[in-house]
């Protein structure tokens, strides 16, 4: 279990004008991490994601708060505590003229590891992130998605029950994504815990338990995904396209004039021959029912009502505009 008690990092930057200032990387940030999650951090440039990984794992210091792994502060335990983590940086770099066995068998050295037992591991968490076929190979030769993998080699290879990656999916193809989150779900399924960071939201909505929504170091939302997904949805408010035959003048007016509608617009990207307009609604499905029915009564040739539900990269966009649900 990973617990974050008022997490909060300020880091001091040059002086404006004479006066100190500071930005406030991670603000107060209260979190839980079971066993078992796989636990993403949400957020744009500059959210403070890789400053909260990095205190986490105990290579930066808070200004205050604390971070709890197994039980152990990671303040005053760094060393303890880091028996239980694996880390992967945004950026890392690798030995380009080493083999891949022999970066693996550095860092099990390294670590320190029982000098039998390092070939057999080794060989091990090669085969856990599939380089079988590189093993003898020189890191330079190594694709991107490679690398990242035996970043993620290097970092499991101590065994620790919680992975923290930074960004892993940054700079991968679409296949090498698919791969990473393959590698990631086995992980987790042979019990890892994992900490994950990303922007590309679309990769955590896939693997993720759970996730955490930053913004400028503030905890904006987290929680189970479908429950960050569904609070932040608010079943009473969704997107509601109606279709028409010829979208007439009167239709968008009569529409925003109607309790419940907000936003109502000309839908974008509609094939041409129809037209249709999307708005928000406040309602229930009765609600709807009659505003529909209204419409057609109205003249309106209605031919398609569709319901969508967001994305949670829209849930995203929403919350991090601002918009207060
Ligand atoms: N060493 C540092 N000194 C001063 N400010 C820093 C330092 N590291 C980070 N920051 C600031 O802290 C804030 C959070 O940065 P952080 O790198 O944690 O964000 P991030 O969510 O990981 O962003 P990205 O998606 O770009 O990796 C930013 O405003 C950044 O400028
Ligand atoms: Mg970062």
């Amino acid at each position: 279990m990973v617990r974050l008690e008022n997490l909060t990092k300020e880091y001091d930057l040059p002086p404006i004008k004479g006066r100190p200032a500071a930005v406030v990387a991670a603000d107060r940030l209260n979190l839980t991490i079971a066993d078992g999650e796989i636990f993403g951090f949400v957020g744009p440039n500059g959210a403070g994601k890789t400053t909260t990984l990095k205190m986490i794992c105990g290579l930066l210091v808070p200004t205050s708060g604390s971070v709890e792994v197994n039980g152990i502060d990671v303040e005053r335990r760094p060393e303890d505590a880091q028996q239980f983590l694996g880390y992967l940086a945004d950026f890392f770099s690798l030995y380009d003229d080493l083999k891949v066995w022999e970066y693996l068998d550095y860092f099990a050295h390294a670590y320190k590891m029982p000098a039998a037992e390092i070939p057999a591991r080794v060989t091990e968490v090669i085969a856990w992130v599939g380089l079988e076929s590189k093993r003898d190979a020189f890191i330079q030769g190594l694709s991107r998605g490679m690398k990242q993998r035996l970043g993620i080699a290097r970092a499991v290879l101590h065994d620790p029950p919680v992975l923290v990656l930074d960004e892993p999916a940054a700079g991968l193809d679409p296949k090498a994504r698919v791969e990473l989150k393959d590698l990631l779900k086995n992980l987790n399924r042979q019990g890892k815990t994992v900490l994950i960071s990303s922007h590309v939201l679309s990769d955590l909505e896939e693997i993720c338990t759970s996730v955490a929504i930053l913004e400028k170091g503030h905890l904006l939302r987290a929680g189970k995904l479908a429950n960050v997904m569904q609070e932040a949805a608010a079943p009473s408010r969704r997107r509601i396209r109606i279709r028409v035959a010829a979208l007439g003048d009167q239709l968008l007016g009569w529409l925003s004039a109607r309790d419940g509608v907000s936003d109502a617009h000309p839908a974008a990207g509609v094939a041409s021959g129809s037209s249709a307009v999307d708005f928000l609604f406040s309602g229930n499905d009765a609600d709807l029912a009659a505003l529909v029915r209204d419409l057609v009564m109205s003249g309106a040739p209605v031919f398609a009502v569709e319901g969508s539900s967001e994305s949670f990269e829209q849930i995203y966009a929403r919350l991090s505009g601002g918009e207060v649900m």
